[in-house]
């Protein structure tokens, strides 16, 4: 979404108030149910939360666009916007790869070395935590206790939970899914 659309955003605020049908002025119907959101919560601040989680559901990824639609939607520092958003590990900043790799850092995973699972998927793959490689092929994430701490340290990849990993066998597996054998 460029700067124009979102000011025209703002200044159709009020129309687009009553007249939930009309195709949207950035020509992407996805920024819709967006407003509808923002309309049904009456643009309040507050709601930031809720509407970024509606906003990534809608558009599968927070886009720095994204961000800053919402940031003038609610009348928020784009700063704040993004901070917020970063601040929670259930938000995701790029497309999602052709495959996933989740690694959990809760406290019993960490003490068990899931930092340097991290950090061995970062640089074999060349993808920081929480982004997409370039070729757009593995997305690496964090998260927060998973639930399986007696099988720690736990990664998920592509939807399978794999328990007692360490770097190299993380990264054995990370190579076979990549290679379509996994
Ligand atoms: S801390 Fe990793 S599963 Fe609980």
């Amino acid at each position: 979404m460029s700067d124009t659309t979102a000011s025209r955003h703002q200044s159709d605020t009020s129309t687009t108030a009553t007249s939930d049908h009309r195709a949207h002025p950035s020509g992407d119907d996805r920024f819709e149910l967006v407003d509808k959101h923002l309309r049904r919560v009456h643009y309040a601040q507050d709601q930031l939360i809720e509407t970024l989680h509606v906003a990534q559901d809608v558009f599968g990824f927070l886009s720095e666009d994204l961000l800053l639609y919402v940031a003038r939607a609610l009348r928020l520092p784009p700063s704040m916007v993004y901070g917020v958003a970063t601040f929670y590990h259930l938000f995701t900043f790029d497309p999602p790869g052709e495959h996933s790799c989740t690694v959990c850092t809760g406290t019993a995973c960490y003490v068990k070395g899931a930092d340097g699972i991290v950090a061995g998927v970062t640089e074999a793959y060349d993808v920081p935590s929480g982004r997409t490689s370039d070729d757009g092929r593995l997305t690496l994430k964090t998260a927060r206790c998973l639930g399986s701490c007696g099988l720690a340290p736990v990664v998920v990849l592509d939807g399978t939970v794999l328990g007692h990993q360490d770097t190299a066998s993380t990264l054995d597996r990370v190579a076979a899914a990549l290679e379509g054998v996994g």
